[in-house]
C-alpha cells in the first residue's frame, strides 16, 4: 500500500485540551453490569506516560459482548470500553513516543485491565502502543484493528504448519467460516491475495457477491459444517481458518487433510469441541489456537509488517465502513446477532 503521508506534529495550541470529552464506559455495579457514555476530563485519566488524541477506534466481538455485558471482558470498574485505537501522540513522559507521533493500540489488555479506545482522549502504558505503520492511515489501521491481525496471525501460523498456495489444478481449498465477519472477510482477502484458493462458509447467502469480491473461489452453506461431527471424514481441506469453534471446528478438522492445519480463532458459534483425537493420530492434522492478546513483541511486529505489505488497499476500503461511536450499543447488538458484514471502523469523535 502507498505509504500515507508523514504526521507532522500539531502546532503548540492544537489539540487544546476539551474542559470534557464523552468516553463509553462500563461499570459493575452492585445492582449488575451497567454501560454507556460519561462525560471525562484529562483529570479522570489514569496517571499513564503517553496521552493520545484518538481518532479512530473499531468494533471486534469482544467489543460487542463488553457493551452489552454478555462477556466478561472487563477486569477492572469502572473501565473505558474499545479494545483497539488509533490516533496521534499529545504528550509523553516516555523515550519510545513524542508529540506528534502516530500511533496503534491492538487488544493487550485494552478494555479488559486497561482504559481503552471508546474515548477522544487516553492515557496509556507505552507498552500496548507501537507507531503506526506508514502503509496505513489510522482509519485504515482501524479498519483491520484486532480483526485483521488476527487474521494474519492465522495465515501465519498456517505458514509456520508448512501450508503454502498450490499450483496444480484443482488446488486444495483452505476453508474459512464465519466468512464474512470481521475476521473471516480479512482472512478471506489475505489469503486470496496469497494465491490460495478459498471457499469461505456463511449463513448470509445473499453476501455471496461481497465475499466473491474479497477473493472466495466458492461460497459454501454454513450449514454443511453444523451438523454432528464424524471421527473421520474424507479429506477435503488443505488447511481452515475457524471463527466460530463448536462443532464446526470439529467438522473442520474431521476433513482437513493429512499433514494440513487448522487455525482455531473464534467462539461465535459455540465454546465446545465435540472432537475425536483421530485427525490428530490418523492424519497428523495441526490444531492450531490463535491469540491476538497473548502475542510477544516480535510476532506483532512480523503480523503488521506483513499486513502492510499484502492487505490490499482497494479491499481494505471495501470491506470496512465509519460509523459514529455515538451508535456503539445497536452495532455491538448487529455484532453479536452475526449481523454486521466487514468490519466497523468507529469514530470517536462523532
Ligand atoms: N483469538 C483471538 O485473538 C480473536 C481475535 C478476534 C476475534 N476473535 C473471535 O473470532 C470470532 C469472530 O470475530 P469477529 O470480530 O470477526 O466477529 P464477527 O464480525 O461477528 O464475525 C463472526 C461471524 O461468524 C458467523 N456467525 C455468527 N454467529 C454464528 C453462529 N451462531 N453459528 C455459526 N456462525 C456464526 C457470522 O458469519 P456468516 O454470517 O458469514 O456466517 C459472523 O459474521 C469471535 O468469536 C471473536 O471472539 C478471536
Amino acid at each position: 500500500m502507498a505509504p500515507n503521508a508523514a504526521a507532522p506534529a500539531p502546532p503548540a495550541g492544537s489539540h487544546a485540551a476539551p474542559a470534557e470529552f464523552p468516553a463509553f464506559i462500563a461499570e459493575q455495579q452492585p445492582q449488575g453490569y451497567q454501560a454507556g457514555f460519561r462525560r471525562l476530563r484529562d483529570a479522570d485519566l489514569p496517571p499513564l506516560p503517553v496521552l493520545v488524541a484518538i481518532e479512530y477506534s473499531s468494533l471486534n466481538y469482544k467489543d460487542g459482548l463488553a457493551v452489552t455485558g454478555r462477556g466478561k471482558i472487563i477486569r477492572r470498574s469502572p473501565m473505558v470500553l474499545g479494545i483497539d485505537l488509533a490516533g496521534t501522540v499529545l504528550e509523553s513522559s516516555d523515550a519510545r513516543f513524542h508529540r506528534g507521533d502516530r500511533v496503534l493500540g491492538i487488544g493487550q489488555g485494552l478494555s479488559e485491565t486497561d482504559w481503552g479506545g471508546y474515548s477522544r482522549r487516553q492515557r496509556l502504558r507505552p507498552e500496548l502502543l507501537m507507531p503506526l505503520p506508514e502503509a496505513f492511515t489510522p482509519r485504515q489501521a482501524m479498519g483491520i484493528g484486532t480483526a485483521g491481525f488476527t487474521a494474519m496471525l492465522a495465515l501465519m501460523a498456517l505458514e509456520e504448519a508448512g501450508l503454502r498456495p498450490e499450483r496444480g489444478e484443482p488446488a486444495r481449498e483452505i476453508a474459512v467460516t464465519g466468512a464474512a465477519g470481521g475476521v473471516g472477510s480479512l482472512a478471506i482477502a489475505l489469503l486470496a491475495a496469497r494465491g490460495y484458493r478459498v471457499a469461505a462458509f456463511t449463513g448470509r447467502p445473499q453476501l455471496e457477491a461481497y465475499l466473491h469480491r474479497l477473493g472466495a473461489a466458492r461460497i459454501v452453506p454454513r450449514a454443511e459444517l453444523a451438523g454432528t461431527p464424524p471421527p473421520l471424514a474424507s479429506e477435503r481441506w488443505a488447511g481452515a481458518v475457524d471463527n466460530v469453534g463448536g462443532a464446526t471446528l470439529a467438522n473442520l478438522l474431521a476433513a482437513t487433510v493429512a499433514g494440513g492445519a487448522v487455525a482455531a480463532c473464534g467462539l461465535a458459534g459455540g465454546a465446545d469441541l465435540p472432537l475425536s483425537v483421530y485427525p490428530f493420530i490418523l492424519r497428523g492434522v495441526r490444531l492450531q489456537g490463535i491469540s491476538s492478546t497473548h502475542c510477544g513483541p516480535e510476532k506483532r511486529q512480523a503480523a503488521w509488517q506483513r499486513l502492510a505489505g499484502e492487505m490490499p488497499a482497494k479491499t481494505l476500503d471495501a470491506v470496512s465502513r465509519v460509523e459514529p461511536l455515538s451508535r456503539i450499543v445497536p452495532l455491538s447488538q448487529a455484532i453479536l446477532d452475526g449481523q454486521i458484514q466487514g468490519r466497523v471502523i468507529l469514530d470517536v469523535n462523532a
